[in-house]
């Protein structure tokens, strides 16, 4: 039987390497992204390349918009067996220069998201007897200098993360997280260059890691192998995550 997974802001960088990974086929890939072109690219790529996959425009913050693309998804293309909710934005700053806006667009969109996808696609994956649910967390959630409301959102995707796994654990559905560090992506590119020359230097590697990096992981914990992994964050950071790597 045809798998489906959904990949939510799969239009580029991290969530692209994923839904690239994901697709073959046996999957069908739904990018769930934002923006348009991008998503219409996405899909356009994996394509070509012999995958299979469709575009959903969706925006993942918002309550109206996750229901109709999963109403649409459901109706074209049944239950998921699989959720990746990647989609996420920055909006960097010390505490005393974060505005209340920057603050909600970053919870809603990194964590109100999971909260909005996971209300929407847990029933069909319930009916379907089972599902794998993955979140893209941040190894920022750990604490991060001028980015208490990303860190904070990508905490509380954590916090998600185990307690939907406790409650999810009896219908055969794993719910995990993976904890990306610095990934090289147009979110990071995006930084002033001196302010990623200094995240770099701060890498036990001294060195980024690749979209690649994090599909891989991804594609482990929704596949077979980790059928008895529930409520768990895979570090895939380099190192970043245990500790100062200075002498
Ligand atoms: N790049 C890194 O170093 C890094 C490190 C840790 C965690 N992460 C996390 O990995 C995920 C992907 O990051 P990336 O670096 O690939 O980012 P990116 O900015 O390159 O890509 C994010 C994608 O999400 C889409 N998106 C944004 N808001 C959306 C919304 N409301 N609805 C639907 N789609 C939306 C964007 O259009 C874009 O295609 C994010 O959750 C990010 O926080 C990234």
């Amino acid at each position: 039987m045809q798998q489906v997974a959904i990949v939510t802001g799969a239009g580029r960088g991290i969530g692209l390497a994923i839904a690239e990974r994901l697709a073959t086929e046996a999957t069908q890939v739904a990018i769930f992204e934002l923006d348009r072109q991008l998503g219409e690219e996405a899909v356009l790529r994996l394509k070509e390349n012999g995958k299979q996959a469709c575009f959903y425009q969706c925006n993942v913050a918002q309550p109206d918009s996750v229901a109709s693309a999963c109403a649409a998804l459901e109706h074209d293309l049944g239950a998921p067996q699989v959720l990746v909710n990647n989609a996420g934005v920055i909006r960097d700053n010390r505490l005393e220069k974060i505005c209340e806006e920057d603050w909600n667009t970053v919870i809603d969109t990194n964590l109100k998201s999971a909260f909005l996808m996971c209300k929407a696609v847990v029933p069909l994956m319930r009916k379907a007897g089972g599902g794998k649910i993955v979140n893209i967390t941040s190894r920022a959630w750990l604490g991060s200098i001028g980015q208490v409301n990303y860190s904070a959102s990508k905490g509380g995707l954590v916090s998600l993360t185990r307690s939907l796994a406790l409650e999810l654990a009896s219908d055969f559905i794993n719910v995990n997280a993976v904890a990306p560090g610095l990934i090289d992506t147009p979110m990071v590119r995006s930084l002033p260059e001196h302010v990623r020359e200094r995240l770099i230097q701060a890498q036990p590697t001294r060195k980024m890691g690749r979209p690649e990096d994090i599909a891989a992981a991804v594609a482990f914990l929704t596949s077979d192998e980790a059928q008895f992994i529930t409520g768990q964050v895979l570090n895939v950071c380099g190192g970043k995550s245990v500790g100062l790597s200075l002498l």
